[in-house]
């Protein structure tokens, strides 16, 4: 444990529709333990309608901040005094900080999948698909442009990634046409796969470059299809945990200025067999 002054009783907060099985508890109150500080962190279901209340309290008091998660990341946007490079290019906020009374929204999917990437020794650069075009899709897109990778974006609704690449750079590519031998870094930022260890964003897996590298963002189930066709394919495979827990440090940090370890909220994502039943995202 890191030498770390005691602070008085400093408090975070999910903001969700469901929230009930939030796995962010788990995380920030092992990092607030590890920190040593006096703080929690505790999920709370805030329908939609509710959340310009939930916000201004938040104004009100002095905690720390929020995460946001379904179905708030966009609509919070409105409702905050400043909102971060990344968090307005993607248009969708997951962190908001709290300072002296004004409200900052920030985005830390987007360095937080970077991060998981780094740790899974992804290429640097090179061609990328990125399965998807909602808000995760919205992250994945933006971080690779932003560390010079060449981004295809593949959708089920082919319309909406000609307009995720006409937005945040890239092209959007059909799967049947896609130039698939030269792909090193494949991401799932779909919900295929979610709860669903049949369902794949890809019904033929495509042959990929054979140093790729295959990520999907989705990490319940552990093993989704495309990872176990991935590895069948001789492809190294990573899940979403990594991200999950990266996203989480970055938003910890900027709350409270102290980079725990990711190795914390990874810990804490991995309890005693049972006591993640019916937990969820994220
Ligand atoms: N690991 C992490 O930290 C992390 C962080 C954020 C999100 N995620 C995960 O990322 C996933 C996407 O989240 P999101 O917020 O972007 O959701 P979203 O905004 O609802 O977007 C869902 C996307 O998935 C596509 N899709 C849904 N079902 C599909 C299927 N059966 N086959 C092919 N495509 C399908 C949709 O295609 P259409 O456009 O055709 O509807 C859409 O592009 C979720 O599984 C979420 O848990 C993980």
């Amino acid at each position: 444990m890191p030498d770390h002054p005691q602070t008085p009783a400093q408090h975070a907060f999910l903001f969700a529709d469901p929230a009930a099985h939030s796995l962010s508890p788990l995380m920030h109150r092992a990092a607030f333990a590890y920190a040593g500080i006096d703080g929690d962190y505790a999920a709370r279901r805030v329908l939609a309608p509710d959340l310009p209340d939930a916000v201004a309290g938040l104004r009100a008091s002095g905690i720390l901040g929020a995460n946001l998660s379904l179905p708030h990341k966009e609509s919070v946007l409105a409702l905050l005094d400043e909102l971060t490079p990344a968090a307005r290019a993607i248009g969708a906020v997951n962190t908001i900080v709290h300072k002296g009374g004004r409200l900052h929204g920030d985005n830390t999917d987007a360095p937080g999948f970077l991060a998981a990437l780094a740790d899974a020794e992804a290429p640097k650069g090179g061609l990328s698909v990125v399965l998807g075009a909602g808000g995760a899709a919205r992250a994945a897109v933006y971080a690779l442009k932003q560390a010079g990778h060449e981004v295809l974006i593949v959708n089920r609704t082919h319309a909406r990634a000609q307009a995720l690449a006409a937005e945040l750079g890239g092209r959007a590519a059909w799967p049947e046409t896609a130039p698939w031998s030269a792909v090193t870094l494949l991401v799932n930022a779909s919900s295929a796969g979610l709860d669903a260890p049949e369902d794949s964003p890809l019904s033929v897996f495509p042959p990929l470059d054979p140093s790729a590298l295959v990520y999907d963002m989705v990490y319940r189930p552990a093993e989704t299809r495309l990872l176990r066709d991935a590895r069948a394919a001789g492809l190294r495979t990573q899940n979403g945990l990594g991200m999950l827990a990266h996203q989480a440090r970055l938003a910890f940090a900027a709350w409270t200025g102290v980079d725990v370890p990711v190795s914390v909220f990874l810990e804490a994502l991995n309890p005693p067999a049972g006591d993640l039943a019916g937990a969820a995202a994220p």
